[in-house]
């Protein structure tokens, strides 16, 4: 597994490849890599010749300091995990490798993807991440580039960065991964305690729970009964639940057969954010 810390070494490293026109598959993450990455980087093997990970993490995606300053990093457990999974090229830019001395975000008009959900409660966080993808797809040239479908959102403003930005890389969405008592995996699962960990079964229990409602009560009825769900809990707080449509990521009045929509979730454990999301059509 090569590990390179500047675009220089990365591009010189991959000019072979791209003169072979070879399928390059990439995996960026912001470390503490868990079970979901590691399968992103198995599927990305699967389907190309060779696969980038890169592990940055993202200062202007953060919209609280603290959370910037809490983001876990555990870079050589990260590399060792990726080593077990075979992965072909690790890219670990330092800040100003990838910001320069400016460490600002782009501005962008996702077509409103941007303002709802996340990006009601996490001010300039989606300029963030288009900002990092956008310059880490310049630098790596992936032919193809693999998000989990957790952070849904995200996935969808990706599409519509890559479209908007005439950038030639084909996103691929994959599959949640989860505990085996339903919680999606995610880095910030490590600062839960067990007894979180634990309780936070309800967060996938109740999205499941939706699929069902749905089918019996009317929309209204479905919400107030996911807000029910939370406060009889104790340890989390629930920041909003909506039902989406999954083009416009618009909070549906209601369900119409010609569109696909999906249940989202986002709440606290703690100063814990946790996010998930199912579909309602599959
Ligand atoms: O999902 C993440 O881990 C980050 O938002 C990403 C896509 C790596 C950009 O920093």
């Amino acid at each position: 597994m090569k590990v390179f810390k500047t675009k220089k070494e990365l591009n010189l490293y991959f000019k072979e490849f791209r003169s072979k026109n070879a399928k390059i598959g990439f995996v960026p993450t912001m470390g503490a890599l868990h079970k979901g990455h590691l399968s992103l980087i198995e599927e990305s093997s699967k389907e190309n010749d060779i696969t980038v990970a890169s592990i940055f993490v993202n200062p202007t995606q953060f919209d609280k300091k603290e959370d910037l300053d809490n983001y876990p990093k555990t870079l050589e457990n990260d590399l060792n995990l990726l080593k077990k999974v075979a992965c072909d090229v690790v890219f670990i830019p330092s800040v100003e490798e990838i910001y320069n001395n400016t460490i600002l975000a782009l501005q962008f008009d996702f077509d409103g993807l941007e303002n709802e959900m996340e990006g009601k409660y996490r001010e300039g966080h989606f300029n963030g991440v288009g900002t990092i993808v956008k310059k880490l797809f310049e630098i790596v040239l992936p032919t193809h580039a693999y998000f989990g479908e957790k952070d849904f959102q995200q996935l969808q403003i990706i599409r519509k960065l890559v479209k908007k930005t005439a950038l030639d890389v084909n996103i691929v969405c994959c599959a949640t991964y989860r505990e085996a008592n339903g919680l999606a995996m995610s880095s910030r699962n490590a600062r839960l305690t067990l007894q979180e960990k634990e309780a936070a079964a309800i967060i996938y229990q109740t999205l499941s729970g939706v699929k069902d409602k749905l089918e019996k009560l009317p929309l209204d009825a479905v919400h107030n009964w996911v807000l029910e769900q939370f406060e009889n809990q104790p340890l989390f707080e629930l920041e909003y639940f909506t039902i989406a449509d999954e083009e416009t990521l618009k909070s549906a009045p209601n369900i119409s057969p010609e569109k696909t929509y999906r249940a989202f979730i986002a709440v606290y454990a703690r100063e814990v954010r946790l996010i998930d999301t199912i579909s309602l059509n599959s």
